[in-house]
């Protein structure tokens, strides 16, 4: 073993020695300032996701010269894709104020009303997981999105009765990673809906390029190439295993990161070169070794896994599926060829006709 290699296994191991709770949320907490650092806020700094920016770009610029709110927006895509940032974008290049909350933060038609209360014509209202805002409050919003007006309830038993609020016109942009939960009246009040679709690799090598500038950690177009190829199409991860390239870059004396260590790097952190890591290996190795490659329902493989359904559902499903591992049948997920090829382990006859 070379100096450099023991370099990084003593590292290694001493990173996962002081692995405790505390630091893991520290770690939360400066993995959230750090997203904050490195959000494009306009969209020409926004990479990938081509035909949503020049859409998108259009409608901005029709609702700026007619001075009007712009549509309501909806953005759905698995975790990470940017719709957050893109939500932030929005509101920066109309120059107007961004108000967000949470979908199961917004607990009662007060909430909603406080929320609503403080905007100004124009200003965009996020309401991220939009899909778990709880009934009463989605009911309210049907006619703030579509008139402008809420009617809320004051007092109680005989002397209560609805007062008609008026609001200015707003710009509800919300996000979701499951747009098949969401209700149809919801769906059918966003003017504007755009799915983000995972990252080209050369999109992400951007990324990668964009965030090491921003760290001032010099890495190589091929180094920044190994890192966009292993990071599941997703900028979030991009940034995340860059992060942690950039240790390794800096423990073992690299000035520039280069293809050879974060290979390296990516495979210590088992991550594997098409970007899947333990929970996906998990499942893939479920699906075979119990359901010999499926058809499994979806609630089955989360519970046999350890995992919620909704977290199957929206983040490790998805991309499995983008990369062609996995297919949805009527009778639940099945395996492909091309997933049994990447754990190099043989093809069950059958398969095909599942
Ligand atoms: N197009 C992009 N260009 C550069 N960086 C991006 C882009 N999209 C996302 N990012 C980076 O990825 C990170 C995650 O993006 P963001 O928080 O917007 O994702 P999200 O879709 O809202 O995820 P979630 O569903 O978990 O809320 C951001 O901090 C940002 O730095
Ligand atoms: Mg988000």
């Amino acid at each position: 073993m070379d100096e450099q290699q023991t370099q990084f296994n003593s590292w290694f191991e001493g990173q996962n020695e002081t692995d405790d709770l505390l630091r893991d949320a520290a770690a939360n907490q400066q993995e959230q300032a750090d997203e904050r650092s490195l959000r494009p806020r306009y969209l020409r700094e926004y990479i990938g996701q081509p035909a949503l920016k020049e859409e998108l770009a259009v409608y901005l610029q029709a609702a700026q010269m007619r001075s009007e709110a712009l549509d309501h927006v909806l953005l759905f895509g698995p975790p990470g894709l940017g719709k957050t940032t893109l939500a932030m974008i929005i509101a920066n290049e109309l120059g107007v104020h961004l108000k967000t909350a949470s979908g199961p933060a917004i607990e009662k038609g007060g909430d909603l009303v406080a929320l609503l209360n403080g905007l100004e014509p124009g200003d965009v209202l996020f309401i991220d997981e939009i899909h778990r805002l709880p009934t009463n409050v989605e009911e309210m919003l049907y006619s703030a999105m579509e008139d402008y007006f809420v009617d809320i309830m004051v007092g109680q038993g005989p002397t209560a009765r609805a007062v008609h609020f008026p609001l200015p016109p707003f710009t509800l942009v919300g996000a979701t990673t499951r747009p098949g939960m969401l209700s149809k009246p919801l769906r059918d009040r966003f003017g504007i809906m755009n799915a983000l679709a995972y990252y080209r690799t050369a999109d992400l090598a951007e990324i990668v390029q964009r965030t090491a500038d921003i760290f001032e950690a010099p890495i190589t177009t091929e180094g920044a190439l190994a890192v966009a190829s292993r990071s599941r199409g997703t900028p979030r991860v991009a940034n995340r295993l860059l992060k942690r390239v950039r240790d390794f870059a800096q423990v073992a004396g690299q000035e520039s990161i280069e293809p050879e260590l974060v290979n390296q790097a990516l495979d210590k952190l088992r991550v594997d070169q098409r970007g899947l890591d333990d929970t996906d290996h998990k499942l893939l190795t479920a699906m075979m070794d119990f359901y010999q490659g499926g058809p499994v329902g979806l609630a089955t493989i989360a519970a046999n896994i350890g995992e919620e359904t909704d977290t199957v559902a929206a983040l490790i499903e998805p991309y499995l599926l983008q990369i062609g591992f996995l297919k949805r049948t009527p009778r639940g997920r099945v395996l492909t060829a091309a997933a049994y090829a990447h754990l190099g382990r043989p093809v069950p006859e059958d398969l095909e006709k599942k």
